[in-house]
């Protein structure tokens, strides 16, 4: 329950249903000055209704409100003011706090419901970009943030491994390709001979001929050039399980695009028996003028399917094997035609699942505030950032903290961790702009940040030594812990935000501010001074660090003990 959800309930048992209660709530503001009060309801609304004047009502219904919630209440002018019972609030918040635990700010509104999440699905026999470090950081906090409010999150990562691209790659390698350099560093080798693909090309167009036929042999499932493709995939595979394995992501099913190759003549069928399909320019395609998007393309002029096409064979598929309610592709907006063409030519079909399906998109990675690209230089590659995150985060946990036990297992949480944060906290659609030295300050809106501040409070912990069945909190009765209480009690209301809008941006900047609030306190009161409140600061600090250990743990990010 909110404060002002507080407030409300009060002031609806004294207005008696004059007011609507959504009304009332939405009208409850915050004193300019806190000496003012907590909460104050303006009277003009009421006044209208009742025909009386505000100041009169205020006074009146200020001398109706009791509750056990309320120290006063106090009409000023026309608005009710209200001064809460701190002590009481804030001792039923570390009560639940305390009792919940890990579970704390978990709903129920998912009811079990199944949500499908389209995330990672990077292209195999291409370097790991950071755009699909943002979709694999994004899509993982979205389900365990789901999975808070009691849905079923199914992972899939939708890998790349099928399209044209591969006949291309499969010609590079038959004519430039060694197998033992390939074996040695697979997607680096890969990657070269496709480029080297696209160089010789532009002299030799008679490539682009050779590359198809070969993408068509792999789609009649030749022998030959099916074991090279499928070599290209294990070795891409065991590259991506490496980055996911320091990420700490795991995922549900690896079907990507290939797993579908055999599934795209029921939706060609489909297509042809609702009579949607139609030649253009040589290709198949579906119309959606209705929809004032450009045709979807089904099938090319040499019968070779496409992106989308393999995009609806997997949409039924996903159907029939998970009846999600809800299916989200965490995408970048970049795709966003793509994604608007599958769901109008699903709904056309006639499915009514077509409407539960949702791209989440994202904005780019920027270096030196332009767009990364392959030719000026400007890109950047996933491992070595993670690698160079782990590395300064090891420096860094040295000159603080020399003596620390495990310190490369905490150097990897502060690295990875880093990086993840510094993708989460900003909105999901902004750009952003990388630098590693920024993400990695201990000051300032970092993962680092948070999680000292969740290592400090465990130290507070240690040092005071109290068994937690002997922490105990009977209110607090100093200003600066109730700015922290007020967080702690919002927790709840931020997962549902976060969930609801698919932004574990929401989630990030909440544990910035907790985690501000919380130096803000420590800094100010001596928690371990030996007096009749210290059991209550420490179920205080016991709470505080729950919910920043919790808050990082649904972002995918973990909290060390000791830093
Ligand atoms: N592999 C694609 C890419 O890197 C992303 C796939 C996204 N998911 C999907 N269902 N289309 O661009």
């Amino acid at each position: 329950m909110d404060l002002k959800g507080i407030y409300s309930d009060i002031l609806f048992s004294v207005l008696n249903e004059k007011i609507e209660y959504s009304e009332m709530y939405s009208l409850i503001e915050v004193p300019k000055h806190s000496h003012l009060g907590d909460l104050a309801f303006p009277c003009f609304q009421l006044s209208k209704i009742e025909r009386t004047s505000p100041a009169i009502l205020s006074k009146n219904i200020a001398s109706q409100l009791h509750s056990p919630y309320l120290e006063r209440a106090e009409a000023v002018g026309p608005y009710v003011n209200v001064f809460l019972n701190k002590e009481k609030i804030s001792k039923d918040i570390i009560d639940a706090v305390m009792h919940e635990g890990a579970n704390y700010g978990s709903h129920s509104f998912g009811n079990g419901e199944t949500i499908v999440l389209d995330l990672s699905s990077p292209n195999i026999a291409k370097p790991f970009s950071m755009g699909h470090l943002r979709s694999t950081v994004i899509g993982n906090a979205v389900s365990l943030i789901a999975k808070k409010c009691a849905y079923k999150p199914v992972k899939i990562n939708y890998i790349g491994d099928w399209g044209t691209q591969f006949g291309k790659l499969i010609v590079a390698f038959k004519k430039w390709g060694d197998i033992e350099q390939v074996r040695q560093n697979p997607i680096q080798e890969l990657f070269v001979l496709y480029k080297k693909f696209h160089e010789e090309a532009e002299m030799y167009p008679e490539l682009e001929a050779e590359g198809r036929r070969a993408f068509k042999l792999l789609e009649e499932g030749d022998e030959e050039i099916t074991s090279l493709w499928r070599w290209f995939r294990d070795e891409s595979l065991e590259a991506f399980k490496a980055i996911y394995d320091l990420l700490g992501i795991s995922f549900d099913s690896y079907h990507g695009e290939a797993f579908f190759n055999d599934k795209m003549d029921e939706v060609v069928e489909l297509l042809k028996d609702k009579q949607l399909l139609e030649h253009s320019e040589g290709a198949e395609v579906v119309m959606l003028p209705e929809h004032n998007l450009p045709p979807c393309l089904i099938k090319k002029s040499d019968g070779a399917t496409l992106y989308a096409t393999r995009d609806l064979a997997a949409a039924l598929y996903r159907q029939r094997e998970y009846s999600f309610n809800q299916a989200l592709y965490v995408v970048g907006q970049e795709q966003t035609i793509h994604f608007k063409q599958v769901y109008a030519v699903l709904e056309k079909l006639g499915y009514e699942w077509a409407k539960h399906l949702y791209h989440i998109p994202f904005g780019l990675y920027l270096k030196e505030g332009k767009k990364m690209s392959t030719r000026k230089g400007r890109v950047i590659l996933l491992e070595e950032v993670l690698t160079k995150a782990i590395e300064i985060a090891k420096q860094n946990i040295e000159e603080k903290n020399p003596h620390l036990e495990n310190s490369e297992e905490v150097a990897k949480a502060v690295g990875i961790g880093a990086v993840i944060f510094h993708d989460l906290k900003n909105d999901r659609l902004n750009d952003i702009e990388f630098s590693l030295e920024h993400m990695l300050t201990f000051e300032g809106e970092t993962g680092p940040y948070v999680q000292y501040t969740h290592a400090r409070a465990q130290s507070i912990l240690r040092k005071a030594n109290v068994p937690f069945s002997e922490l105990k909190f009977d209110g607090l009765h100093d200003e600066d812990s109730w700015d922290v209480v007020k967080l702690l009690q919002n927790f709840p209301d931020v997962i549902k935000r976060s969930h609801r809008q698919y932004s574990p941006s929401v989630l990030a900047k909440y544990l910035v501010d907790l985690a501000q609030s919380f130096n803000k306190y420590y800094g100010k009161v001596r928690i371990l001074e030996e007096d009749q409140e210290k059991i209550n600061r420490l179920a205080f600090v016991h709470s505080v660090s729950t919910v920043l250990r919790e808050g990082l743990s649904l972002l995918g990010i973990k909290a060390p003990e000791e830093m």
